[in-house]
This record gives C-alpha cells, structure tokens and sequence, in this order.
C-alpha cells in the first residue's frame, strides 16, 4: 500500500513528540504502509554532524544567523537525501521536528523574523513542506521539567520557551487546514488514538 505522506511532530522541549513519532509509525506500519522515521536536526550523517555542534554547550554564544543557517543547512541536505527519495518510493515520513521548529526557535524566539526564516528553510528544500503538522503543545514549564541535562537551547529561559511555544501556535493558526493542535499534557494514549485518526483520514485509510 503506498500513500506517499509528509508529516511532521512540532512542539517545545519535552512535548512528547518522539513518543507520539514512534507509536504513529507502529500503527501505520501494521496497516501495511510503508514508513519512513526521522528528526531534525539530523537525519543524514552531514545534518548529525551539525546537530552536534548546534547542541553542544560549549558553543553557548553562537551567533543567532550562523545558527539559523545551520539549521537550515542541516534541514537541506535531509530533505534532499532523505526526506524526498522516500516520498518518492512512495513512503510515508514522519519526521520529529521540520521548518516550524526554525520558525518559531529562530524566526520568533530569537526574533530573526519568521518570513524570512521560513523563506530561508523554503530555499534550502526547494520547498518541500509537510502535508500534515502535528504540534504538541505544552506549557514550557511542563516540558522542560521532563529534560533530563540540558542542551544548549533547553538551556534558555522560560520567557524565550513561552516565546517559541506561543510562535508554534501562531503558525498553526495561520493554516488550520495543515495543522493539528494537541494538548500535550494529555495521556500519551488517548493522543496516539487522536493523532491515527487525523493521520488515517490523510492517508485514506478511515
Ligand atoms: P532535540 O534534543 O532533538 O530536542 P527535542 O527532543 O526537544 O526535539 O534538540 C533539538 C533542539 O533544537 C531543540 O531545542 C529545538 C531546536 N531546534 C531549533 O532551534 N531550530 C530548528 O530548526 C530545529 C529543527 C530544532
């Protein structure tokens, strides 16, 4: 069975958003889908390379452009090399994080502007966005209480967190038909039931 799908898992830190990945992958899987498991930053061995240097806390104090292009240069070569060859085949892919996270973390949080960082994200994939986004919504204090040794971005404070959280909801606002909106503070059981509805509806299987 081949529904070639693009859907991502947006949210703050400890959103639940590789929970929620996993087990939509385990429920598409059993129906026969073909499904494709990945995260940002990362992906390709180029994009984990340089998620080691965007999340090491030694390099607190990194320029906020150098570190949107970073992101975004990881984001491009992901796309490129694994994200579209597996829409290609046919594939469903599931990715924890996408441009929304540079958006609302770059574009919004550190207040580079969120057209142009999207714009950015936009050239570096060629344009290659999501069918569906899923955004996990927490309250900051909520998910980052879940963060066990924080990175160098879970390392800023709560009002730059409630910043990001609140660019996420802006975003998703703008296009509620691309977009699902969940409480993240719900079990993580009665989510998954939600997230395989909304999911088996876009891929046609409902
Ligand atoms: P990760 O440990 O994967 O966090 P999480 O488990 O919450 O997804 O680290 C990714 C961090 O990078 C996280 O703090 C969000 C941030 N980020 C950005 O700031 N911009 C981006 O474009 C992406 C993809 C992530």
């Amino acid at each position: 069975m081949t529904a070639a799908r693009f859907i991502v898992f947006e949210g703050g830190e400890g959103a639940g958003k590789s929970t929620q990945s996993a087990a939509l992958a385990d429920y598409l899987r059993a129906r026969g889908h073909e499904v494709l498991c990945t995260r940002e930053p990362g992906g390709t061995p180029a994009a984990e390379s340089i998620r080691a240097v965007l999340l090491d806390p030694a390099n607190a104090g990194l320029d906020d452009r150098a570190e949107a292009l970073l992101f975004a240069a990881a984001r491009g070569d992901h796309a490129a090399r694994v994200i579209r060859p597996a829409l290609e085949r046919g594939e469903i892919v599931i990715s924890d994080r996408y441009l929304d996270s540079s958006v609302a973390y770059q574009g919004v949080a550190r207040g580079l502007g969120a057209e142009r960082v999207a714009e950015l994200s936009l050239w570096a994939t060629g344009g290659l966005v999501p069918d569906l986004t899923i955004v996990l919504d927490v309250d900051p204090a909520l998910g980052l209480a879940r963060v066990v040794g924080p990175d160098r971005l879970e390392s800023e404070p709560l009002e730059w967190h409630a910043r990001v959280r609140q660019g996420f909801l802006d975003i998703a606002a703008a296009a509620p038909d691309r977009y699902l909106v969940l409480d993240g503070s719900r079990p993580a059981e009665d989510l998954a039931v939600e997230i395989a509805v909304a999911v088996s509806a876009l891929v046609g299987d409902a």
